[in-house]
């Protein structure tokens, strides 16, 4: 309810209905893949957690759900958004939950054992800079529902066997985005990760619905990359996150 999900009665908010559909869904798929992990902790970082119906939800199904000591730290770069959601974490005692105001692409963020990273629709390269810090620290599990894709759009130029994508505005940026997400699969991959690229809801709750979802294995499965890379060099466009993994 203090999110503006609910109504007094417990009825959803019309307005709320697409984002509580996305949240339930993204949580079912972290129960998915969690739900078997004996840990007692668990530590997790929303990169643009904006008003946190998400990170709200999660510290709920780790800590009151399942009993596990949680610590979960949602960035956003508004800090009335962050203020809010730390007036209404201390209101319900959750203790692990907190959010700090930072540029994910530019500011320093936590430096302990991070579990988990999530991203729900955190704008263009904010994706890339939150994977890029997975795969740096170790993390082990990811799910990530990118959003706005718009670094390789605004920077590919025609070269190749793949011009005919890029004649009509609406289908380069749809060809783009798919891009855009092909090489972060296959960066994560290069890193040991196994990853699922998923639909994660239907499309008429939102257009922006494919999640990246991965687990740390240690398997690395190199030839993604190297494509990615071959790709980038033939058509010119700008991609942050081989960009960040290539300068370490
Ligand atoms: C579309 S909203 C999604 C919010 C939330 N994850 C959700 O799904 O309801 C994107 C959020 O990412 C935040 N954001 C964008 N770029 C960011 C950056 N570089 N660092 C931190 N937050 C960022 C925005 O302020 C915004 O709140």
């Amino acid at each position: 309810m203090d999110l503006g999900v609910f109504t007094k009665d417990f009825k959803i908010v019309r307005s709320k209905y697409d984002k509580f559909k996305q949240i339930n869904r993204f949580v079912e798929l972290v129960d998915q893949s969690l739900r078997d992990e004996r840990a007692e902790t668990i530590r997790i970082l929303d990169f643009g957690c904006g008003k946190s119906y998400l990170t709200f939800i999660l510290y709920y199904y780790f800590a009151v759900r399942r009993g596990m000591k949680t610590e979960i730290i949602g960035y956003d770069l508004k800090a009335d958004v962050v203020r809010r959601c730390s007036e209404i974490a201390a209101r319900y005692g959750y203790d692990g939950l907190r959010f700090e105001v930072a540029d994910v692409t530019r500011d320093r963020l936590a430096d302990t054992k991070i579990d988990m990273i999530v991203t729900l629709h955190a704008c263009d390269t904010a994706t890339d800079y939150a994977l890029a810090y997975a795969i740096r620290h170790g993390v082990k599990h990811i799910f990530s529902v990118p959003c706005c894709q718009h670094e390789v759009n605004l920077s590919i130029r025609r070269g190749g066997e793949l011009d005919l994508l890029l004649e009509h505005g609406i289908i380069r940026e749809r060809v783009s985005a798919l891009l855009t997400d092909a090489v972060r699969a296959a960066v994560l991959e290069d890193a040991g990760y196994a990853v699922d690229v998923i639909e994660f809801i239907d499309f008429e709750h939102s257009p922006k619905n494919l999640m990246l979802r991965a687990r740390y294995t240690g398997r690395r499965k190199s030839a993604g990359r190297a494509r990615a890379e071959a790709l980038r060099e033939q058509y010119g466009f700008q991609q942050s996150l081989l960009k960040l993994i290539e300068n370490g």
